[in-house]
């Protein structure tokens, strides 16, 4: 059985990203929620090495919106052999990079889903792990260190603290002692200032370092790009032997 991941917002560039180096991957699936289908083929057939075959092969589409708990439950639930009368397996991970204001919404709606796929189905074996795309600038859990470099302490404590309450609210949902317990585990990444696409690069040809911090020891930096967001999601979350382990309950500041 290959290892299913459930993406949301996967029009936007990092999780673009992250399910481009997944899709071009063996032994994995993954089923996309998504507003505009259309939208998603065309970002992905932008990628480079993504086919039509590919597409057919590795990507369920499910067109919907993310506060919508019935659509959110079809995409956690895989068709395994692909035939609709076949038992519905629970995705092995979620990966969600929804940008939408108010994103805590989207956020009770993924608790609700899960709660009801478990009551509905009392033999659910595996637990997802979810990994979600927060910020930096949030000055939480209590005792976590500035995370914003001075630069940007203006732009992220003042004009964007509206937003981030949002962000924190999304956190804080997650955290939950009860909400989290749907989870094997949950792993917040708070990248800093985005930048490009999210079109994926080969191997070579990124030549910068990504850091990775948690919340107590973050990184601080300037930008980082989707891309490169998408590539340290894939290969910490997804392709690690682990799967990763190492940064479940973590807030992982992610900069060059
Ligand atoms: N901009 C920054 O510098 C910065 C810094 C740190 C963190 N972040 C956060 O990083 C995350 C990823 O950013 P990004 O730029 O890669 O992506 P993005 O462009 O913000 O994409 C957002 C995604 O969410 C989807 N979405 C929003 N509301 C939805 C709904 N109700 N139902 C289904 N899908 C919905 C969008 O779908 P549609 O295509 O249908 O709109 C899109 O796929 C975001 O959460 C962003 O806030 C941003």
């Amino acid at each position: 059985m290959p290892y299913t991941v459930a993406f949301f917002g996967a029009t936007g560039g990092c999780t673009n990203a992250c399910l481009t180096h997944l899709l071009l991957s063996s032994d994995y699936k993954a089923i996309a929620l998504v507003r505009t289908p259309q939208k998603l083929i065309d970002s992905l057939k932008r990628q480079p090495g993504i086919t039509d075959a590919i597409l057919a092969q590795k990507l369920s589409i499910v067109q919907g919106d993310a506060t919508d708990v019935a659509t959110v439950k079809r995409t956690l639930l895989f068709q395994g052999d692909g035939h609709a009368n076949s038992t519905p397996k629970l995705v092995d991970a979620i990966i969600s990079g929804i940008g939408a204001y108010p994103r805590q919404q989207t956020t009770t709606t993924l608790v609700s889903a899960l709660r009801e796929i478990y009551a509905e189905q009392q033999q659910q074996e595996n637990k997802p792990v979810v990994t979600v795309i927060s910020t930096t600038g949030l000055a939480s859990p209590a005792g976590a260190k500035e995370d914003v470099p001075i630069g940007l302490r203006t732009l992220y404590h003042s004009l964007l603290a509206e937003p981030h309450k949002d962000k924190k609210r999304m956190e804080e949902i997650l955290s939950d002692k009860e909400n989290s317990a749907l989870f094997r585990g949950v792993v917040i990444v708070r990248p800093t200032l985005l930048k490009g696409d999210g079109i994926v690069q080969s191997k070579d040809a990124s030549s910068k370092t990504v850091r990775a911090g948690t919340e107590f020891e973050p990184v601080t930096g300037y930008t980082i790009s989707r891309a490169d967001v998408g590539r340290w999601i894939w290969k910490n979350m997804l392709l690690s032997e682990d799967r990763g382990e190492k940064w479940i309950g973590r807030r992982v500041s992610l900069a060059y």
